[in-house]
């Protein structure tokens, strides 16, 4: 069941000067979620701008009761965001959208950017499985995701554009020396398209399946808007907010 909550801010921290970590009080959010949802929120009592904002939610502690979302300061909506305190209160909606299909035993994630954030809670789920985590950001400051997957796995590999952290160049340098040397069983990933349709690429070559999970705008969250749909490989459109925003390889056109 879909729920619209008044979860509390617990916590709100600055990753980086434009990335900020939000911990909030939301139980029943928290019990229901799987890896892949997100939930769709807004600042309580504040009008403007009148549509929510999704955010994948990147960890999830049931025994305290709390989510955690990773989110980039981009528009009017996050910097209301970025102004909460802890005690304030946000008008949550989720968990909303398809998660992750857990399947395989040796599984491969492959993330950019912000893309990362949901890959953070499939890992603490897919654990005690070893799990490998190929990641890829623009400089060593972006890739404070090292530390947050560094306690939920030994098998990280890094690129960054410039080099500063980790092999220079993108993921899709190492991606191909990963897949000759292990033989992984599943492969999931989300990021920039062009990074997830060259993954997508290398999982049909290899004959791996791979998931992938799609970052579109969107309005409602609930399947009634159709401001974010893409393109399928058969058939109509698909919704990225009720069909996704997690599809198999083969579904969507990326
Ligand atoms: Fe409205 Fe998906 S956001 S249909």
């Amino acid at each position: 069941p879909k729920l619209i909550v008044k979860a509390t801010v617990v916590r709100h921290t600055n990753l980086t000067s434009q990335v900020k970590q939000l911990v909030l009080q939301a139980p029943d959010i928290a019990e229901q979620t799987v890896p892949g949802q997100f939930v769709h929120i807004r600042v309580a009592d504040c009008y403007e701008p009148l549509l929510r904002r999704p955010i994948s939610i990147s960890n999830v502690d049931r025994a305290n009761g709390t989510i955690y979302l990773i989110y980039r300061v981009v528009g009017r909506g996050t910097q209301l965001l970025a102004r909460l305190k802890p005690g304030d209160l946000l008008n949550c909606m989720g968990p909303l959208g398809n998660g992750f299909t857990l399947q395989g035993e040796r599984p491969l994630l492959v993330g950019g950017g912000m893309g990362l954030a949901p890959l953070v809670y499939l890992a603490a789920t897919l654990c005690p499985n070893p799990v490998t985590v190929l990641m890829g950001g623009r400089t060593e400051q972006e890739m404070f995701w090292t530390g947050i997957f560094k306690s939920l796995c030994e098998n990280l590999h890094i690129t960054t554009d410039d080099g500063s952290l980790g092999q220079r160049g993108i993921t899709l340098d190492l991606l191909p020396e990963l897949l000759k040397s292990k033989s992984f069983d599943m492969i999931y990933t989300c990021g920039p398209s062009r990074m997830m349709a060259g993954v997508v690429n290398y999982a049909a070559t290899y004959e791996i399946p791979c998931q992938v999970s799609l970052e579109e705008y969107m309005a409602c969250g609930v399947g009634a808007c159709l401001s974010c749909t893409c393109e399928a490989t058969n058939g109509p459109r698909k919704k990225t907010c009720t069909e996704g925003p997690v599809f198999w390889s083969g579904e969507v056109v990326l």
